[in-house]
């Protein structure tokens, strides 16, 4: 389902400004699932006309007359390029949340009004998903893992695997989303990590520095999502010089256990709602219960790593996931950003 937003725009911006973020802005519409709506002043209708208007955002421009009605429909958000007084009264009691786009906030405007000090289309959609979604985790701290770990043999080599960090910061941004204060610790990933004023990261290397790192903050938080795939074992000794090749000859790697962060976390009285993942090839549900209960997890999501479409790396997951009582969920393949989006679901009904 599409949400509309409808823009209100006046000439105080450089048009070619205006013209470059609403561009931006209806190119991702179909990935925000948002309608993009505007209603632009008399002298921009001068300068563009309503067909052209029409042309870029796929919708008839709606005129000032028509305000009144057009909110009725509740739209996601009312967007002003800048504060319009002769507007106040009716934006107050429409009871539609309005974004404010580089001016100040005046008072008595619906909740989850906002100012944006820039016009800019990524912080306009996050600041729209953001109203889009259920306030359930505001006031709550969510530390979550994510990503590999890389155990270092040399300065040269190491161990890792194959987590991109999309599943584990999909769940970030999604707790970001839903008020959450998110504390990410992150391995050395690849997906790059969204800048938002409500999630922390702490970058690590290493099983050892992730196990810090969690020891270090799970304390503040009331819900912990360790969604990591962490190393299960690191060379025993790390040599500071490059290992040389000797002809002929091959080579032993003495490996050790790294510390399990879930395990140890789920053994602390009082620890917080506790979310394990289960990457598994074999056995999917016998050794993802097996997990649940052994590492005492209040939920447990189980991807089975062979199915085309789920586990590492791509953009979709297929996860199943598992309650201490029984409960079994089997979640459709979906994008990781829906599948996180559910998962939470689970967890705010259980918090
Ligand atoms: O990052 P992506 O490319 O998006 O891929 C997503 C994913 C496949 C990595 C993710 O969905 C996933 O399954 N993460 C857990 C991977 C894993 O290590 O599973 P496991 O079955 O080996 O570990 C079980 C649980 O114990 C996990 O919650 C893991 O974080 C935790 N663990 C494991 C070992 C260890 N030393 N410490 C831990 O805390």
């Amino acid at each position: 389902m599409t949400t509309p937003v409808l823009f209100l725009l006046n000439h105080t911006r450089p048009l070619q400004k205006t013209l470059g973020v609403l561009g931006d802005l209806c190119r991702d519409r179909d990935l925000w699932s948002i309608q993009v709506w505007v209603c632009p002043d008399e002298e921009l209708l001068r300068l563009v006309t309503p067909a052209g208007w029409e042309a870029l955002t796929g919708h008839s421009v709606v005129s000032e007359r028509e305000l009144p009605k057009y909110l009725e429909q509740k739209p996601l958000a009312v967007l002003c390029q800048s504060w319009r007084k002769e507007l106040a009264s009716l934006l107050a009691h429409s009871g539609v949340p309005v974004l404010i786009l580089g001016d100040e906030l005046p008072p008595g405007l619906p909740p989850g009004s906002a100012a944006l000090p820039e016009f800019d289309a990524m912080e306009i959609l996050q600041r729209l998903e953001q109203l889009a979604s259920p306030q359930d985790f505001a006031g709550k701290t969510v530390l979550v893992t994510a990503g590999p770990t890389a155990e270092d043999i040399d300065p040269v080599r190491f161990i890792t695997n194959r987590s991109s960090g999309k599943m584990g910061v999909a769940i970030a941004w999604a707790a970001a989303m839903r008020g959450a204060r998110v504390l990410l610790i992150h391995g050395p990933m690849t997906t790059e990590v969204p800048d938002l004023p409500n999630l922390e990261r702490f970058p690590v290397r290493s099983a050892q520095q992730m196990h810090d790192a969690v020891r270090q903050h799970w304390q503040e938080a009331q819900v912990a999502v360790l969604c990591a795939a962490v190393a299960d074992f690191r060379p025993d000794y790390y040599v500071p010089q490059k290992i040389k090749k000797i002809e002929g000859e091959g080579m032993v790697l003495h490996l050790e256990r790294t510390p399990d962060i879930l395990a140890e976390l789920g053994a602390m009285p009082n620890h917080p709602f506790l979310v394990g993942f289960a990457a598994e090839t074999d056995d999917v549900e016998i050794n993802a219960l097996n997990k649940l209960r052994r590492k005492h997890c209040d939920l447990l999501c189980a991807n089975d790593i062979r199915k085309p479409g789920s586990g590492f790396a791509g953009d979709t997951n297929q996860i199943t996931i598992y309650a201490p009582d029984g409960t079994v969920l089997a979640l459709p393949m979906l994008s990781k950003q829906a599948a996180a989006y559910r998962i939470l679901e689970e967890i705010a009904k259980r918090i």
